[in-house]
This record gives structure tokens, sequence and C-alpha cells, in this order.
């Protein structure tokens, strides 16, 4: 590895002899030979910015009460809206940079960060800065990304998704090169979700979505309509719209299985259904306050091959590497090949197989991070 790409493949003996003694003497050699390495996490799909916590909400699901419900009543989202709104910059810095140390001894070296839990036009711009701040602060490569997430509480619907729509959306799209939007039953309807990211594509921003989670709401429809580049959750996904995607050579779907078990899902992500074109499957930890407090991209991997039923360990590895970075237009990263970003994690396994297999134990020995090691 050299200033931060990989920048020779082979046998070790034979590096070594291709180099001087003097030059031998300068480099640093870490010993993996009992590792086996991949490249690093590239998890495509987080809210790691927040005030709080919800244990309690994790409580509630587990004796009866629905994701939606909590929400409904002024918990959910609303509740991190709250805290958020109260926190300062530096408070969701302090927090977010813990959760970023314990994310790049998980192996994540690239990792996505959305809004949505401000709601105006001060707490979401804070939000976007905090992000910003971070990604100059911590060694993870940070992509930052506008979510329109809910109606803040006790504020006129219309007005506020005007205010979306003519100011935030211009507005942010300087410190955002993503916009997102939550489609659901009691969120944001499929004919709102369209007119804002029309305006988010004209103002120049690349979309996902999250749709699909609890009903049939049809945003993949949309979302091959439009152009959008990804749709997160599909829990729910009829036969047509399966086919869309598989047509759609632009359209990548992320599925996110520890939010389906942290709020107790009886459905699973539709992954089945798009085996068909395995290099646009996407897994992300979804990590947040409510429905995911999971950082761990082992673990997610691990909860997929159970949930999903995934019977091919590289598809699971690919889909938390090579997949989400050409997702995300980060073609420099996400393999292991001479030019590319030295982003490596060494894990002490026997072999390929056994990481999704033992993802729940902490097997990583090195993380390297352009080129050096981090962890
Ligand atoms: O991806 N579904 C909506 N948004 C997040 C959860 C956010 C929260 O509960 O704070 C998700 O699951
Ligand atoms: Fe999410």
């Amino acid at each position: 590895m050299r200033k931060g790409l990989i920048e020779k493949i082979a046998p070790f003996g034979e590096l070594k002899s291709a180099l001087s003694p003097e030059a031998l003497g300068r480099i640093q050699i870490l010993d993996c030979s009992d590792c086996i390495a991949i490249p690093g996490f590239v998890d495509s799909h987080t809210h790691l910015v927040f005030y709080g916590s919800r244990e309690n909400e994790l409580y509630m699901r587990a004796s009866g009460k629905s994701y939606m419900n909590i929400m409904k009543q002024g918990g959910g989202i609303h509740a991190t809206v709250k805290a958020v709104r109260n926190a300062s910059r530096d408070q969701l810095i302090q927090k977010g940079l813990q959760f970023l140390y314990r994310a790049l001894a998980s192996g994540t070296t690239t990792l996505e960060i959305k809004s949505g839990y401000g709601l105006d036009m001060r707490n979401e711009q804070k939000m976007l800065d905090v992000i910003d701040d971070l990604n100059a602060l911590h060694p993870i490569d940070i992509i930052p990304t506008f979510l329109v997430h809910a109606v803040p509480e006790k504020t006129n619907r219309k007005t506020y998704i005007a205010e979306v729509r003519n100011e935030m959306i211009p507005r942010f799209r300087e410190c955002a090169e993503w916009f997102d939007i939550f489609v659901e039953d009691g969120v944001f309807t499929l004919k709102e979700a369209e007119r804002l990211i029309r305006k988010a594509q004209d103002s120049g921003y690349f979309i996902g979505m999250h749709t699909n989670q609890i009903r049939d709401i049809g945003g993949e429809k949309l979302a091959c309509d439009l152009g959008v580049r990804h749709v997160d959750h599909l829990e729910v996904l009829n036969d047509r719209d399966a086919r869309c995607i598989m047509k759609n050579d632009f359209l990548y779907s992320v599925f996110l299985p520890t939010s389906e078990a942290f709020v107790f899902s009886g459905r699973t992500g539709q992954i089945q259904k798009l085996l068909e074109a395995p290099e646009r499957i996407v897994l992300s930890t979804d990590f947040n306050p409510g429905s995911s407090p999971v950082l761990n991209p082992l673990e997610a991997i691990t909860h997929a091959l159970i949930r999903y039923r995934i019977d091919e360990p590289f598809l699971l590895i690919d889909a938390f590497t090579s997949n989400p970075a050409r997702m995300l237009f980060l073609e420099d990263r996400g393999i292991l090949k001479e030019g590319k970003k030295a982003d490596i994690i060494c894990l002490k396994l026997e072999n390929f197989a056994q990481i999704p297999y033992y993802g729940t134990i902490p097997f990583i020995k090195y993380v390297i991070k352009d080129g050096k090691r981090v962890v």
C-alpha cells in the first residue's frame, strides 16, 4: 500500500524480492498470515447522528406495540427530534464520534449518514453541519444525505411540505448530494414523495427512498419511473415491481435485516425475488436509535443470512462492500485491486464462508483505512 492506495498484490516473497534492502527498511509490515482480508465495509444507510436513546421503545415493541403506533403517540422519530433540537452542535459531534470509532472497529470505512431528526430549517442545517464536522474529524469517509423523515408535530402538513420543496431542498444541496424520503402510511404519501423527488432531482441530488417497509405503497414503481438510485427496506414487494427492479440497471435495493428484527417485523426483506441481479443487492445496518440499534456490519450480514436464507457467502460480502460502493458512485473502493483505496479488514478466520457464520464474534484483527492501520 502506498499513499492510501493498494499498490501491488502478489505473494509476500515476490513483493519482498522486488524491493531494495533500503526500501525494505522503510516499509511497515503487518503480519496477516493468520488472516483473510476483505474490503472495508461501505455502510450505505444510517441515521448515526442523533441524541438521546430509545431503549424504552424496544421493550414496548417487545410487549406488542407497533413501531408506527409508538410514532403516532409522539415517540419514535418525534422523540429523537425533540432530543436533537435540544442538543448543541458540539454535543451531537461528541456522540457521533463515539459511534464512529465503534463503526471503524467493526470494519466500516465508508458510511452514509442521513439528517432527518431536525425537521426544520435550523435543525436540519445543524445536523448536516455535524455530519460535515464528523467527516473532517474522523477517518471514516462520510456521505451526507438530506432525509425528509416526517412532518413535525403540531405543524401544518401543506406548509411544511412547501417549505421542504421551496427552501430546504435547494438550500441543502450545498451540504448533501443525496436526498431520501420516508414513504409510508402515516408519513409521506406516494404523491407527496413524487413532487419532492422531482424537485430534488431538478436541484441535482441523487435519490434514495425508504419504502415498502410495512405496506405495498408502490414506491418501487415510482422509483423505476423516476430514475431513483436505491429503494430501501422492501419488506413487501409484488412480482410486477420485482420484475421492474430487475429490468432497471440503475436501481439498487437496500435490505436492512437488523431493523426488521428490532421492530419484530413478521415480514422479511424480499431479497429472494431479486437474486437474478445480485450485483444490485445491498445490505446495510440502518443504524438509528429506534428501529436498528446495530452498528456492526458483520451482525447485519449474519442476520441477513438467517432471515433471507442466503446460501452464498460472497453475495453477503459483496452486498456490504463492492455493491454499495458502486451504488454510491464510489468506484475507487469496495474491492481489493491494485489502484483502489487501501481500505481493508483483516479477519482471523480460515475462510470466507466463516465471515457470516462467525459474524457476531469479534474476529477482526486489523482495520486499514487509506493505507493506515487504524484498529
Ligand atoms: O430506517 N423507517 C424510518 N426511518 C428509520 C428509523 C428512524 C427512527 O426510528 O428513528 C428506519 O427504520
Ligand atoms: Fe433508515
